[in-house]
């Protein structure tokens, strides 16, 4: 089939490159010519793992990029809209880069003969397509939505980093589609993908996607809380979630307490559905306490750090771990964030040390120290915060002699060493 991806961040792209190998003729459509460029030489705006190979695989072949929507839509069957849905200052999802898609969208459909189906992949709230996108294309267009249009919700469920292989070997596909016809199109095109279809109305496949990240991190502040619970019997956590997660009906993933989630989804989509929630009067104190825990989590470090180091003012604090999780350069929403802000508000010096994620922190604490090694950022440190569960850092333990008090405050249990003054977060 002739698929058009607008968008080309990091879903745009994978969904772009993804279709391309599943067989289909793709156009990427971005306002920005820097990113069109690159794609048309086959180099990925964002870095996914297998995503460089793609591209350049199908890059001048079955992939091109441009910037004019007239020419996408009307080269292609079908249009996937891959645009950002930043939060806004009070966590309720920011629609207007979906609406300024939908308007060039709308407009360009207007300009073509025949039938096109417009389907969101953005991660919107419940209501947004059929309420939001389908109408401002029937304005734009002056076409009739389920007549000359089709229309549809087909969300992703892609971990940063695995993107290219979640999305070639997903555990669930959602096609919730405005009538058959869209439906059969965009469920065709997954044909080559061995995985059981759900089929809905968009609304539905809008809250599954919501639902879907809001559990999952539900689980995580759980773990959380049990595991600050445990702490204080002296309860090792890690063994009590091993055994529950045995229970089938609870499943051993996302039960690792610690500093607590980040990344870009998240903490947005749970609050975004908060926002829904109370926009329809309803009081979701459950999310509410998810965000609570996860918000709380990572200050517990200062707090045991503290704890065994008096006053921090002057004191040399060793940050490891940049990034939201191991594997990426991603620090949206990373635990290191506020960790970093309460001990710069406490007087201390910070030095850090991230594989891959320095230069995206110095946008945000140009002040710290960032160093190149582990070892370079424990050299005369008064104790350490370890924020990302990177694999390097599994093998630290000669490295902390030499900070001036061996002391490891661990937010991922990850630190295996007999030898320091070891304190871990939950266990
Ligand atoms: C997540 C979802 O997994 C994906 O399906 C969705 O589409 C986007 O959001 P991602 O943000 O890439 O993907 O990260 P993920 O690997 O799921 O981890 C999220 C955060 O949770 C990380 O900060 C990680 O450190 C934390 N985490 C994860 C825990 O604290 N404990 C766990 O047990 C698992």
């Amino acid at each position: 089939m002739k698929v058009s991806v607008i968008g080309s961040g990091y879903v745009g792209t994978v969904t772009a490159a993804c279709f391309a190998e599943l067989g289909h003729n793709v156009v990427c459509i971005d306002i920005d010519p820097g990113k069109v460029d690159m794609i048309n030489r086959g180099q990925p705006p964002i870095y996914e793992e297998g995503l460089e190979e793609l591209l350049k695989k199908h890059a001048g072949k079955n992939i091109r990029a441009t910037t004019d929507y007239d020419d996408a839509v009307a080269n292609t069957d079908i249009s996937f809209i891959c645009v950002g849905t930043p939060s806004d200052d009070n966590g309720n999802i920011d629609l207007g880069i979906v609406k300024a898609a939908s308007k060039s969208l709308g407009s360009a459909i207007g300009k073509k003969d025949g039938y096109h189906v417009v389907v969101v992949k953005s991660t919107v709230v419940p209501e947004t397509t059929e309420k939001v996108v389908v109408p401002i294309i029937e304005q734009a267009s002056g076409r009739k939505p389920g007549v000359d249009f089709g229309a549809g919700m087909n969300p992703e469920f892609l971990r940063e980093g695995k993107a290219v292989h979640d999305f070639m070997h997903p555990d669930k596909i959602v096609v919730g589609a405005i009538d058959q016809r869209s439906d059969d199109i965009i469920s065709a095109l997954y044909a080559n993908i061995k995985c059981q279809i759900t089929h809905t109305d968009p609304g539905t496949a809008e809250m599954i996607k919501y639902v879907n990240n809001s559990f999952l991190a539900t689980k995580i502040s759980f773990s959380n809380e049990i595991g600050n619970i445990c702490k204080k019997l002296g309860i090792d956590t890690y063994k009590v979630m091993e055994a529950v997660g045995k229970d089938s009906r609870i499943s051993p993933n996302f039960l690792n307490s610690g500093a607590g989630f980040g990344g870009s989804c998240f903490p947005k989509d749970v609050k975004a559905l908060i926002g829904k929630a109370k926009e329809l009067g309803y009081e979701p104190g459950l999310l509410e306490s998810v965000i609570n825990v996860n918000e709380v989590q990572p200050l517990m470090m200062i707090d045991l750090l503290e704890s065994r180091t008096g006053e921090l003012e002057g004191k040399r604090i060793a940050v490891l771990g940049l990034a939201f999780k191991n594997d990426t350069d991603d620090i949206r929403e990373s635990r290191a964030i506020p960790v970093i802000r309460a001990l710069l508000d406490k007087g201390a010096k910070v030095s850090s040390y991230d594989p891959m994620a320095a230069d995206n922190m110095k946008a945000i604490y140009p002040g710290i120290e960032y160093c190149d090694s582990a070892v370079k950022a424990l050299e005369g440190a008064n104790g350490c915060l370890v924020m990302t569960e990177w694999d390097e850092f599994k093998g630290l333990c000669s490295e902390f002699k030499v900070m001036h008090r061996p002391l490891v405050v661990d937010g991922r249990n990850m630190i295996r060493c007999e030898d320091i003054e070891y304190v871990g977060l939950c266990w």
